[in-house]
């Protein structure tokens, strides 16, 4: 059985006080839910006091990037052993955002990933074709090309996750249907089997992109949709929380 996700990316949002109130209602909020895991992403000025709300309850920490090297001279760039001192168990890597705004190719992605993992990080992988690629109906390629580019050289899998959110569903309210998201997701898992072999049956993949809780209920109750990675929904705990609500019921 695998276990659902929901992560919070917040992205570029939230004071450090902010933060804290939105993970403190979090953790607070998710008392009484006994399964599952919640993983939250402020931006890196935050993590240390999140990582201290959070400290002793089920919410996990994660980044939204990080670089591939140890230590060295990349002014402006976060090392993966920072992240693990200030208490992240998680990264995000390869976001759409990262790939757009700051020209992450699936090589880098592929050495983020590595690296996350020779630490003890578990990234969590994201991948999605744009609409126009949708449009020319060569979603498969491209998602296809990004999840095997990323994982080359990967030889264990279990600490992966992956999260698939097509560019065109970010941010823009325009979800993709419950079949959309399904399909990708069960072409992921078959591209993961090839792959790994059964280890494929244990890999989270998370459906991302205008999720809200209005819309979770029918995305969730998909074979191969094993969580959310959710931006704007997740900035206010009514709405975070109620996305978790809701998997926690179906799932
Ligand atoms: P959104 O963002 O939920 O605001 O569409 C999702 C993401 O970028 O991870």
């Amino acid at each position: 059985m695998r276990e659902w996700i929901v992560a919070g990316n917040w992205k570029m949002h939230n004071t450090i006080q902010e933060s804290i109130a939105l993970a403190k209602a979090i953790k607070d909020g998710i008392a009484s839910v006994k399964k599952g895991e919640v993983i939250i992403a402020p931006p890196y000025t935050a993590l240390a006091s999140v990582s201290e709300t959070i400290k002793g309850s089920r919410v996990s920490l994660a980044a939204q990037n990080m670089f591939y090297e140890d230590k060295g001279a990349y002014t402006g760039e976060i090392a993966p052993g920072m992240l693990k001192d200030i208490g992240c168990a998680y990264v995000l890597i390869g976001h759409s955002e990262r790939r757009k705004y700051y020209h992450e190719q699936d090589n880098d992605v592929n050495l983020k990933v590595k690296k996350a993992l020779s630490v003890g990080l578990k990234p969590i992988m994201c991948v999605g074709e744009t609409d126009e690629e949708r449009v020319k109906g060569i979603t498969r390629d491209v998602v296809g090309r990004q999840v095997k580019q990323g994982l080359a050289g990967v030889d264990k899998i279990d600490n992966v996750v992956i999260a698939y959110e097509p560019v065109w569903a970010i941010g823009t309210g325009k979800v993709a249907t419950s079949a959309q998201a399904q399909e990708v997701h069960a072409f992921i898992r078959g591209i993961l089997k090839d792959l790994y072999g059964s280890a494929a049956n244990d890999i989270r993949i998370l459906y991302g992109g205008s999720v809200t809780k209005d819309n979770i209920g029918e995305l969730i109750g998909m074979e191969d949709i094993d969580g959310a990675l959710v931006g704007g929904a997740s900035l206010k705990p009514d709405g975070f929380l109620g996305i978790i609500q809701k998997i926690s019921e179906k799932k």
